[in-house]
């Protein structure tokens, strides 16, 4: 699903992002993906996906 139309970034890339790059914040996404330096309409829906990756990512590494 894309989150950010005008640079093209999905939900995905996002997740990659805090996955792969340790991203934890608006800021430093905007440095990684460009993502929210346009419009900013897709500002509040990226922060919910960084939210939701890094309470997945904290989840994980309890079970294991
Ligand atoms: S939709 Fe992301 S900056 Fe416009």
């Amino acid at each position: 699903m894309y989150v950010c139309m005008c640079f093209g970034v999905t939900d995905t890339a996002i997740k990659n992002a805090v996955e792969e790059h340790g991203v934890g914040n608006m800021r430093e996404l905007s440095r990684v993906l460009q993502l929210g330096t346009e419009c900013g309409r897709c500002v509040q829906m990226a922060q919910q996906i960084i939210d939701s990756t890094i309470i997945d990512e904290s989840l994980f590494k309890e079970v294991c």
